[in-house]
Parts: C-alpha cells; sequence; structure tokens
C-alpha cells in the first residue's frame, strides 16, 4: 500500500489497495494508522457490493445507524446520500462533524461513490486539531473546561420542508436529541487535543445562552475552516472516503444542477467523547 498525501495537513490516498480482495489483520491496522495519521483517506476505482462495503466498515468497529436519516430497506446499514437530476437541495453542504447530537458521535464515516457528476459533488475535510493548535493559549485555556450542548435541532425543525426539496430523506418521526460535550476534546487513539464544535450542531456553551455564546462560536468555526486546514477531494468512479469523524468537519459541495449523484453512508460507531 502507498500513501499520497493531499495536502500538507489533512487527506491522503491510499494506492494499491484493492477492498474486495482479504483484509488482513496488518492492512487493516496499516489502513487504520493511516487514518490517523491523516484524518482522512480515499480509496479509487474500487467495485464493492454493499455487503463488501459493510465487510470493510466492520473491520473499524461496530456499525451505528443514523438516528435520523432513512436507511436502505434491504442494508439498514447503509445510508443513502443521493442528489436526483431534479433535486435543489442536498446534505451536507455546511462544514459540519458527523451527529455530534449523539452521546456517542461516530467514530467515522465510510462515503463510497456509487454515481458521480460529470464534474462538481466535490467533498471538502477539515483538521480539527489544527484549528485548535492555532488559537492562542488565552483563549485555549478559556475554552479548557468549557463544554457544549449538541443539538439535532436544526434537522428535526422542518424535516418536512426539508426532505420535500432533497432525495436523502429525514425521518420524520423524531424528537430532539440533546447532549453535552467538552469545546476541547482529546482524541482517545492520537491523545492530541482538538477543537470540537460545529455550526450546524452545536447549539450553545452549557450555562449560556444561545445568544451569548454564538460570537465565540462563530470564531471557532471560522478558525476551524480556514482553506489551510482543508484538502478537496474530486470523487470518481467507485472512490470511497473514509474520515476520522472526532478529529474532522467536511463540506460537501452542491455545484452540479441538472446531474444524478448517488453515495452510500457507513458510520462507525464512537465513544464517549472526553
Ligand atoms: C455527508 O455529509 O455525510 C455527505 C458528504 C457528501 O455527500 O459528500
Amino acid at each position: 500500500m502507498q500513501i499520497r498525501k493531499l495536502t500538507g495537513h489533512i487527506g491522503a490516498e491510499l494506492l494499491g489497495v484493492d477492498l474486495t480482495k482479504d483484509l488482513t489483520p496488518t492492512l487493516i491496522a496499516d489502513i487504520r494508522q493511516a487514518l490517523l495519521d491523516n484524518l482522512v483517506i480515499f480509496f479509487r476505482d474500487q467495485t464493492l457490493s454493499p455487503e463488501q462495503q459493510i465487510h470493510f466498515a466492520e473491520c473499524f468497529g461496530e456499525i451505528s445507524r443514523s438516528p435520523v436519516y432513512r436507511t436502505l430497506e434491504a442494508y439498514p446499514k447503509i445510508m443513502p446520500v443521493v442528489k436526483e437530476s431534479t433535486d435543489k437541495d442536498i446534505i451536507g453542504d455546511t462544514w459540519h462533524t458527523d451527529e455530534t447530537f449523539q452521546a456517542t458521535p461516530p467514530l467515522g464515516s465510510l462515503l463510497y461513490a456509487r454515481e458521480i457528476p460529470p464534474l462538481g459533488g466535490d467533498t471538502l475535510f477539515a483538521n480539527l486539531y489544527m484549528a485548535y493548535d492555532r488559537l492562542s493559549d488565552a483563549l485555549k485555556e478559556q475554552l479548557s473546561d468549557m463544554r457544549a450542548i449538541h443539538s439535532n435541532d436544526f434537522l428535526s425543525t422542518n424535516a418536512q420542508l426539508r426532505n420535500a426539496t432533497r432525495s436523502t430523506k429525514l425521518r420524520e418521526d423524531i424528537g430532539k436529541i440533546n447532549t453535552s460535550h467538552p469545546v476541547v476534546r482529546t482524541h482517545e487513539e492520537t491523545g492530541r487535543k482538538l477543537l470540537f464544535v460545529n455550526q450546524p450542531f452545536t447549539y450553545c456553551f452549557e450555562g449560556m445562552t444561545r445568544e451569548e455564546s454564538l460570537p465565540l462560536l462563530q470564531y471557532l468555526y471560522q478558525q476551524s475552516s480556514k482553506p489551510e486546514l482543508t484538502c478537496r477531494f474530486r470523487w470518481g468512479p467507485g472512490s470511497m472516503a473514509f474520515w476520522d469523524n472526532r478529529c474532522t468537519m467536511h463540506y460537501a459541495i452542491n455545484d452540479y444542477p441538472g446531474h444524478r449523484r448517488e453515495m452510500h453512508r457507513i458510520t462507525v460507531q464512537g465513544s464517549i467523547p472526553v
């Protein structure tokens, strides 16, 4: 396996791997290390059945089912992420970390391209370790004991309205899911600190109102999506991205009107952020 870095700070393509072949413990350990080192890894030209994608994901932990989006009837472990050529809207077109409103947000997500538009539809990824590292010592100190409330409010409010213009469907029977996480998270495998807030799901700082929280939150969001902390992936047929959801954000670009895009997402169960 060869590792080709995409930028100086995040993202790498793993070359010479066929995910349909036997996945030896050594190869899985190497892939896991590449994920920890690069935060998001990419495979190209894979021909995977749903079963093979599930089998690969299960090499990294138990699969968690999205509590808010509908999954495939035949494969409940797979969440389809689809934009039909006639759709106006998509999911994920804002910087976010997946499902941080859960007490145990996913460890990572594996997104496999089944159909891609002729151009456009790229995905951006951002490095949340660096977002933290670059803050001043005084701000790091201020944030060190703070916690934030994360909520699915952004998705559950007007779920019906959102479903009207998107093919990736929210479940409409879901109530509010709220949880609290540290603002500065320590990654359980690398031991590195990172900034763990994101615009759609972080509602406010614990003990403060949303109005009081927003100015500082907005500043942190701006810092975490600076171009130099990011990489951009151009999908090809059979590409798969695997991001470490504990230390990254991502952003899907909606710039392919009139074209279809179909992806299959699987999330691996994470642990309680500390
Ligand atoms: C997502 O936010 O999980 C979807 C990303 C994408 O469609 O590129």
